[in-house]
């Protein structure tokens, strides 16, 4: 049983936000919500207390608000991007840093929205912040956002199955993953699946093609 006050309330600022980012792209509105809701049970599998919770819910909600300057043509596009394209990719979280930091009821997000989509071993963009260089909030959205993308369809590859996901956030863990993180987010996902019988290790077809695509951070 949790606190009604650790539910985030949004503010018009982020009302407007979302708003903005739904116009431009549903997907990746829809996306969002859903991180937003495993990086809450994330938060709650690590005890944080409700101004923490709060932290980390706005910033796995606004991590891709910067996508608002990537044209359509490149976030729908179905085949690998080219050197400028991942340039404008990403430059997203700076991008999504600004907006953030032009309002002032969301001005304390700028930094952690800016590092959303670093790597634990620092080679995520677009600082390198690596370990606990990056923020608590930021390394929670950074997996649950890699997970969301890995279990969804994209227009340039498909789902990858639940427990070949589950696997990969294991096998990331310390390289990609801030590894409490992971964890976290293995232990609130992974058990359901788990009690079907499934065999953990079983490696996806879709793995041995596509893990490229993934470790290339496009989500
Ligand atoms: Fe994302």
């Amino acid at each position: 049983m949790h606190a009604p006050t650790q539910v985030p309330v949004l503010s018009f600022p982020v009302r407007n936000l979302l708003e903005v980012e739904a116009q431009h792209d549903r997907m990746t509105a829809l996306h969002s919500a859903r991180v937003v809701r495993l990086a809450r049970r994330v938060g709650r599998a690590l005890a944080l207390d409700p101004s923490g919770l709060r932290q980390v819910a706005l910033v796995a909600l606004l991590h891709d608000v910067g996508k608002v300057d990537v044209p359509r043509e490149i976030l729908d596009k179905p085949g690998p991007l080219d050197a400028q394209e991942w340039r404008i990719v990403r430059d997203h979280p700076g991008h999504g840093a600004e907006l953030v930091a032009e309002r002032p009821e969301t001005a304390h997000l700028a930094a952690s929205i800016r590092a959303s989509h670093e790597r634990w071993d620092g080679d995520g963009y677009p600082d390198g912040l690596s370990g606990y260089g990056i923020p608590l909030a930021s390394r929670i959205s950074f997996v649950c956002d890699a997970f969301d993308a890995m279990v969804s369809d994209r227009p340039y590859r498909s789902a990858m199955a639940l427990g070949a996901a589950l696997d990969e956030l294991e096998r990331e863990a310390g390289r990609q993953f801030c590894p409490t993180a992971s964890r976290a987010l293995v232990e609130v996902v992974g058990p359901p699946w788990r009690m079907l019988g499934r065999p953990r290790r079983r490696r996806s077809p879709w793995r041995t093609c596509a893990a490229p695509a993934f470790s290339a951070q496009r989500h």
